[in-house]
């Protein structure tokens, strides 16, 4: 049934541009490049949207005071730690805690009371933070269901629950394994959470043992072909995917692939969780129903 779901999309897709830049590059010769990127490093960017690699393209040749792609290619053939520069810039990485706070709010009212069921119901939570950046939104949801379950005397204990946050850069999720982060991630936490959850020390919020315990992070790309699922050991039939922020910045033929990836792993009746400029192609509407139009959230359709 799932494969019903995703008739290919020849036509424009649905997310809206969020960025508009002038054509910087020879169209081949990015082609070039990102080819020349993926064999030498395995990062594909091949079908990422073109005006958002253009335009981190431009920042780098404009760092390096380099005029033409081909004069940047050179630096990347002499210098190959250049790659790694240019990875970086690629991949984009803002994130807060609680970013739209709207959704978490949406959450505690309607997901976590349909997850957290009552006694004889599947006692093990699956929630996937998919392009999690520096662990931001991996440890929001594990606030947020925490904090739900405190304020409703739901024992942690009852339950089983595996929050994994994946993302292509292996740098960033040292660094969201580390759970440190300065006011400016932290400003849409609400106060009581934030006294409640982190320790502040030395001008940085450190997020407490009893949310660190229940995260893991893993290296995963969702673009990778084989690849269905985090890696070997990590269970994949997830409640709840959030995958916010990201599909914006893909061509529409590999939205749709990561799409119907995401799908597969996400078990009927789970949620997936989109960013807010982000929608649904049309072609998976059959799988999936709008749960809430504000938070932008889908419930997978049983029998799918
Ligand atoms: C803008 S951040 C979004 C972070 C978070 N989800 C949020 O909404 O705040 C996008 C993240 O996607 C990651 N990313 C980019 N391409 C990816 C890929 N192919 N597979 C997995 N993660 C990827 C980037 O490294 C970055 O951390």
């Amino acid at each position: 049934m799932l494969d019903s779901c995703f008739r290919r999309n020849d036509g424009e897709t649905e997310l809206k541009r969020t960025e508009e830049t002038e054509t910087i590059v020879n169209k081949d010769h990015l082609q070039e490049l990102l080819t020349n990127v993926w064999q030498k490093t395995g990062y594909d960017f091949r079908e990422y949207r073109r005006q958002t690699i253009e335009r981190r393209i431009a920042k780098r040749m404009a760092l390096l005071n380099v005029a033409d792609l081909p004069a940047y290619r050179e630096i990347l053939d002499r210098d190959p730690e250049e790659y790694w520069y240019l990875i970086s810039e690629l991949t984009i990485k803002v994130s807060r805690l609680f970013r739209n706070p709207y959704v978490f709010e949406f959450m505690d009212q309607a997901i976590w009371p349909e997850l957290l069921r009552p006694p004889g119901a599947d006692k093990h939570l699956r929630l996937w933070s998919a392009g999690c950046a520096y662990g931001e939104e991996t440890y929001s949801l594990a606030i947020s269901i925490l904090d739900h379950m405190e304020r409703k005397k739901i024992p942690l204990k009852d339950y089983e629950i595996t929050i994994i946050g994946t993302d292509i850069d292996e740098e960033a999720l040292m660094l969201a394994r580390a759970g440190q982060y300065g006011p400016d991630t932290v400003g849409e936490v609400k106060k009581r959470l934030l006294d409640r959850y982190f320790d502040y020390k030395n001008g940085y919020y450190n997020i407490m043992p009893v949310v660190r315990k229940m995260v893991t992070f893993a290296v995963h790309d969702l673009t990778s072909p084989t690849i269905m699922s985090p890696p070997s050991g990590v269970i994949t039939n997830y409640d709840l995917i959030s995958c916010r922020n990201l599909l914006i910045y893909f061509a529409p033929a590999l939205q749709e692939r990561v799409l119907s990836k995401l799908l597969r792993v996400l078990n009927p009746g789970g949620y997936l969780v989109l960013g807010e400029s982000e929608a649904l192609p049309p072609q998976l509407s059959d799988c999936l129903r709008v749960f809430d139009k504000r938070a932008n959230i889908y419930q997978k359709m049983k029998g799918t």
